[in-house]
């Protein structure tokens, strides 16, 4: 997304989200870490009727800067900022395959190889805690230790990455790991691969780059 601010950044893979059937209205929120704060999409707004100048920048004790109200998920976004130096950008959605599993309360577990790809043998899901507080805020730090993609119950899924071009692309491979793991589900609950042969996957992972 070269030669775009860092708010158009943060719309443009807002829009993007919905338009590859991530996410839908106003659901879910995107941002991206700037200087000492980060960018945030606002609260109850649908990307297609926002500009630029509606994204929020907030410091990461959450003093907002902006006309707009920022996500109500802004302290989830801060805390991951925070507790995770090397989140560079933040994606939430309702994703429908991840919601699915979430209101099961269930985990994608090492069904296939590349849950490597959210950084451990496992994406969890956290337990359920209203949207936009403290409570949910601490859950998902939580289910992201050694991860960087987490479900959360009742509610839909979170991850993190470098940048906005990468987790844009986690978060399209996280909901893709989801709704295979749901068609094997509909069959039989998947055999997993063992522990080793994931820490093996995760250490190829490493040298995996173009
Ligand atoms: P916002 O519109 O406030 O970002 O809320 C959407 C959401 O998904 C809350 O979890």
């Amino acid at each position: 997304m070269s030669g775009q601010s860092a708010s158009e950044s943060v719309l443009a893979t807002a829009r993007a989200m919905n338009s590859q059937g991530l996410n839908q209205g106003s659901a879910g929120n995107v941002s991206v870490r700037d200087g000492g704060g980060f960018w945030i999409t606002p609260s109850a707004l649908p990307y297609d009727r926002c500009g630029a100048d509606d994204m929020v920048w907030l410091d990461l004790a959450g003093q907002a800067r902006g006309r707009r109200k920022p996500s109500s998920e802004w302290r989830m976004h801060a805390d991951i900022y925070r507790t995770y130096p090397q989140a560079g950008a933040i994606l939430h959605a309702h994703s429908p395959y991840c919601t699915t599993l979430a209101c099961l309360e269930r985990s994608i577990p090492a069904f296939h190889y590349m849950v490597a790809m959210a950084g451990g043998d496992s994406i969890r899901c956290a337990p359920y805690a209203t949207f936009g507080t403290q409570a949910l805020s601490d859950a998902a730090i939580a289910a992201l230790r050694d991860r960087s993609a987490a479900l959360l119950a009742h509610h839909g899924m979170i991850c993190h990455a470098a940048d906005l071009d990468r987790v844009l692309a986690l978060a399209i491979e996280v909901e893709t790991l989801a709704r295979i793991y749901l068609q094997a589900l509909a069959v039989a609950e998947p055999p997993v691969l063992p522990a080793a042969e994931m820490a093996e996957v995760l250490r190829r992972f490493k040298d995996y780059k173009a």
